[in-house]
């Protein structure tokens, strides 16, 4: 098991040294190294067993920070970044030489954010260099929404999980990109395109881009639960079960099905509240005894799009 604690000057001295180190971000908890050391950057694809071809998002504490590291700042870019930074918003920006090839997997781009939690804002402050940190899960699992989840699964691989408490948006950042200066989301999370929109006009989505270059990490079976997901309408669910089956709902109980194998997203329909549980709500059920997970669609509002659209991963068949 990881030591757990909260002390930044801990985190700083793994870091510095080119170890790895779980941080709390408001999204989901990331495992972070040295963007600028490539043996540190190449440690965080070994730990969680990902593919060299899924660049690492970048992360550091101030706007003047991230110019250092991108060679152009379109208009509608800088807006959002000051809309919404610190917050749940990656930009896929043109990168200077300042950032390795290995963080970027060779792409020109670089994804940058500032993320919005203060522990993480107080290290970042502190320390020399921009954190490259995904998702601190074993590649194509569930993210890890506190420190106990990161420990369940990376314990035994790194020294040190800085605490933060729980993810509060509970889903990762909406990731956006630019062509031709206009404003692409390329990866549903926790800022709603509504949000977006409502600070830069229309904006085209492109989420479900597994083939495309500008997101090769979007692949199509990731954030899966162990236990096989199938997703659907409720109408849909079938009367009578063959396997032992627990439930992911939206606002709602089953009944005449015993709770403890269900799972309310948000009792008052809030999107953000289900967001929050998503993760935590599907890792729960992936640890009962039951032998699948019936999860429903909810709402095409606000963060409903990034809540179907992890839904579907996970239920995606190889
Ligand atoms: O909320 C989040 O974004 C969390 C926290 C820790 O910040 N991080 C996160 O990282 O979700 P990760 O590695 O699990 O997902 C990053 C996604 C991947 O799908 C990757 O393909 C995409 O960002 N990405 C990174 N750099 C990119 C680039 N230069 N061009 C296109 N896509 C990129
Ligand atoms: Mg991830």
């Amino acid at each position: 098991m990881a030591i757990t604690g909260i002390d930044i000057n801990v985190a700083k001295e793994f870091l510095i040294k080119g170890e790895l180190v779980a941080i709390p971000t408001e999204t989901v908890y990331g495992l972070a190294g040295n963007a600028l050391n490539d043996s540190a950057v190449l440690s965080i694809f070994e730990v969680k067993n990902r593919p060299a071809f899924d660049p690492l998002i970048i992360h550091t504490d101030s706007l003047e920070k991230v110019q250092r590291y991108v060679s152009d700042f379109p208009e509608k870019a800088l807006l959002l970044a000051k809309h919404f930074w610190p917050g749940p918003l990656t930009l896929l920006l043109p990168k200077k030489q300042t950032i390795p090839d290995l963080v970027t997997s060779g792409l020109d781009s670089v994804a940058v954010r500032i993320p919005n939690h203060p522990l993480l804002l107080g290290l970042l402050q502190t320390i020399p260099f921009p954190l490259a940190a995904p998702s601190a899960n074993p590649f194509g699992y569930i993210s890890p929404t506190n420190a106990a989840h990161v420990n369940a699964q990376l314990g035994e691989k790194i020294p040190y999980i800085l605490d933060g408490g729980e993810s509060e948006v509970g889903i990762e950042s909406t990731i956006v990109g630019f062509e031709n200066d206009q404003p692409i989301v390329y990866r549903l999370g926790g800022l709603a395109v509504e949000e977006i929109e409502a600070i830069v006009g229309k904006v085209r989505l492109m989420p479900h881009s597994s083939s495309n270059p500008k997101a090769p990490g979007m692949l199509k079976s990731h954030y899966a639960p162990r236990k096989p997901l199938y997703l659907d309408r409720r109408e849909t669910f079938p009367e009578i079960e063959e396997k032992l089956t627990g439930y992911l709902l939206f606002n709602q109980y089953l009944e005449n099905i015993d709770p403890e194998y269900q799972r309310i997203l948000s009792k008052n329909g809030d999107m953000k509240e289900a967001a929050h549980n998503l993760f935590a709500y599907l890792r729960e059920l992936d640890i009962l005894p039951i032998q699948q997970i019936r999860a429903e669609f909810v709402p095409m509002t606000g963060l409903g799009l990034a809540i179907n659209d992890r839904l579907q991963r996970a239920a995606a068949k190889e």
